[in-house]
């Protein structure tokens, strides 16, 4: 979708603010596409609300010299996403830096960005430290400079209530927003943002029926990065967990080979997973598309600056659920209200509308029994959930389907730690994925279900299908359902292969570069604490030192490692015999190493236990060996890496070492080691890379 600039430059967006006659422009910093996608729905309230229409721009592709420039009745919104360890988003870098650089010129030299009119809505997550620090950066930056904010500075949790904190935010922000820009509500109104047509005469060959990218459907080269994935080729696939483990994890080799793609010890790939058969059947039944679902439809933008069509087209309404549209997410409170409308009976309309205005309503019934879109429809039509969906059983509403395009996100990639090294495996990418299930609480008249999550249900199906596995059936006697319900499949043999080409399986990825990584030098200490699938990035990380290990014995032999430092890993997981991820692997790298790796492993569902009866985790190692853990760290220049779960057990892992630091300093955890923890970091040589 072009803009229409008029033939000027396309970074100068004032220039296209006048020219297309728009007082708002919204910037978004955005790294997996959230925070574009409420930039997006910004847009769509200015829009239906004041009638106002909005460019909505990546701040990679604009310059700011001029900013100050921007005329007196218009307004500039920044979303701003704070990534990793209080960083900005890859496309907002340069932006944050011209907002901080005292030095940036301006157009306006002297007076900076005095009267300029600013709304901020940021995204974080509380888990980590430096919650929503970029959003709070560009407010003070642009208050420094005499910019005016309209409203509150919003702040959405992303660790638990991103929806509601925006929900709760915008109205106060748009009641100041009517008087800061001198508009009155309801000049607006509902407006689609899509045409979705239907077409039957298009030739096969041009519909995308999965592929994510024009290049992907034309076979051309280029480049494989977030806009254009590889689909690469399962070279091997198999089951980590052993044993009476009820969970799954799955190890998967990724051929990179011919692809141009490269890696590093401790990068993320991205994995553009499906939804599964049964969401995307009831959601095609739930919306009156079964008989239609291999139809081939167009879409087009109605307002291209405003809403780009999302995924590549043409294609059909069954491709568009199964590949391109996030439908397995909680389903969100808003866009029941819009849905509500198109209600098949009257009960079902007052159904959505209460658990669209009642906040509470919302949380016990779509919240805690996690209801996905399909699932609500039925819920509210009074279906069954749990059958198998089909034409008979599910209700069928009449939502048209280009509300359904611009209310739910596009399928997102899902981020995995890479788990080998590129110097023992040049060319394949290994992934380590504990398999994601759990049981929703009761909602209404809805018992408990399983409910899987996408991108390692769908890892965990790639596997079944490499190996020829049949998908099986869950039988552990927990489960509330029937023991003929299987785990979810995925469709792997579209007509032209998606997943499947001749008897090659493949999974659509890209890397992601990160900064977790080790020293060059071989000679600092390291401290990794990895448990569960938390090892993932060490194993790449010992893999890497086994390799340069191996080199340097050929020349110098293992003399050659004698002025080394020392590996330790820190592993924990439930039991020996269950869960200990590449258990055979370790003693092999261990002997390459000749003594320069040590492994410490805390079976937390096993003897020993504490005195006291409590489970033994990875901290309490890092405790016992706290005289080592000093050392290495204030007389050895030692690095320290933690990897794994946010939540609780890298708070833990942190104060651990703050009382470890404390007490070789001679202090407190609270003051000393604190302070010490807090150096390390800014040295580079505390280096998380955690999830929630
Ligand atoms: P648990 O499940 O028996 O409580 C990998 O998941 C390992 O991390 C498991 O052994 C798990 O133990 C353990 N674990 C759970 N919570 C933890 C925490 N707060 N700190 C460290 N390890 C934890």
């Amino acid at each position: 979708s072009k803009l229409s600039t008029g033939g000027g430059n396309p970074r100068d967006f004032i220039a296209t603010m006048k020219e297309t006659k728009k007082r708002i422009v919204i910037f978004y910093g955005s790294q997996t596409g959230t925070a574009e996608e409420y930039a997006i729905r910004l847009a769509k309230e200015a829009k239906s609300k004041f009638g106002l229409a909005s460019l909505v721009r990546d701040p990679e592709e604009c310059d700011f010299e001029n900013l100050s420039e921007l005329p007196e009745d218009s307004c500039v919104f920044f979303v701003m996403a704070t990534y990793g360890e209080g960083e900005p988003t890859d496309n907002a870098v340069q932006l944050c830096q011209n907002l901080s650089d005292d030095s940036f010129e301006f157009t306006n030299g002297e007076h900076k960005l005095s009267g300029l009119k600013y709304v901020v809505f940021g995204l974080g997550n509380k888990t980590y430290e430096h919650y929503n620090l970029i959003s709070r950066n560009v407010d003070r930056d642009l208050q420094k400079m005499g910019a005016v904010r309209i409203g509150e500075r919003g702040e959405g949790d992303d660790d638990k209530s991103m929806e509601e904190d925006y929900l709760e935010w915008k109205d106060g922000m748009w009641e100041a927003f009517a008087k800061a820009m001198n508009v009155e509500e309801g000049q607006g109104g509902d407006s689609p943002d899509f045409a979705v047509t239907e077409v039957d005469d298009h030739p096969p060959e041009k519909v995308y029926l999965g592929e994510l990218s024009a290049r992907a459907l034309t076979r051309t080269k280029g480049i494989h990065d977030a806009k254009n994935p590889y689909p690469a080729p399962i070279a091997l696939a198999k089951e980590l967990f052993e044993g009476k483990a009820d969970r799954n994890c799955v190890h998967i080799e990724l051929s990179t080979e011919g692809s141009g793609i490269t890696y590093q010890h401790g990068d993320h790939v991205g994995v553009w997973p499906s939804n599964a058969d049964v969401e995307v059947d009831r959601l095609l039944c739930a919306l009156g598309l079964w008989d239609k679902k291999d139809t081939v439809i167009n879409i087009e933008s109605l307002d291209p600056a405003l809403a780009k069509v999302p995924f590549p087209v043409p294609t059909t309404y069954g491709t568009v659920l199964r590949h391109y549209i996030d439908i397995s997410a909680l389903t969100g409170r808003q866009i029941l209200g819009t849905l509500s409308k198109f209600a098949p009976t009257p009960e079902a309309e007052t159904k959505l509308k209460n658990l669209n205005t009642n906040k509470e309503l919302y949380q016990s019934v779509v919240a805690h029994g996690c209801m996905k879109l399909g699932e609500v429809l039925q819920y509210a039509a009074g279906n069954d959930i749990f059958a198998k969906p089909t034409k008979e059983n599910t209700t069928a509403w009449s939502i048209p389907f280009d509300i359904i395009v611009s209310s739910i996100p596009r399928l997102q990639p899902r981020y995995y730690s890479i788990s080998s090294s590129p110097k023992l495996y040049p060319n394949s990418i290994h992934v380590t994925a504990v398999v994601l299930k759990y049981e929703s609480e009761q909602a209404d008249t809805v018992s408990p279900r399983w409910v899987y999550g996408v991108g390692s249900n769908f890892l965990l199906n790639l596997k079944y299908a490499t190996n020829n596995e049949a998908v099986p059936l869950i039988s552990d006697t927990a489960n509330p359902e029937p023991a003929s319900v299987s785990y979810p499949s995925y469709a792997i043999e579209g007509p032209r292969g998606a997943y499947k080409q001749g008897t090659i399986l493949k999974a659509p990825i890209h890397v992601r570069r990160s900064t977790f990584r080790l020293p060059t030098n071989p000679k600092s200490p390291i401290i990794m604490i990895g448990p569960g699938t938390g090892v993932a990035p060490f194993r790449g990380f010992v893999q890497e030192r086994v390799a340069m290990a191996r080199r340097t014995i050929e020349k110098n032999g293992p003399d050659g490692l004698a002025d080394w430092g020392t590996l330790r890993l820190y592993f924990g997981c439930r039991r020996s015999d269950q869960d200990y991820l590449y258990k055979n692997e370790w003693s092999e790298y261990a002997k390459e190493l000749h003594g320069k790796f040590i492994m410490r492993n805390a079976f937390s569902r096993e003897p020993p236990y504490k005195p006291d009866g409590s489970k033994i985790y990875v901290q309490d190692l890092i405790w016992e060996d706290q005289e080592h853990i000093a050392d290495a760290i204030l007389n050895g220049k030692g690095y320290v890496y933690i990897c794994g779960d946010a939540k609780s057990m890298s708070k833990a892992v942190e104060e651990t070492l703050c009382k470890i630091l404390g007490e070789a300093k001679g202090g407190s955890a609270e003051v000393e080691g604190a302070a010490e923890l807090k150096l390390l970091k800014e040295r580079n040589r505390l280096l998380l890379d955690v999830w929630s």
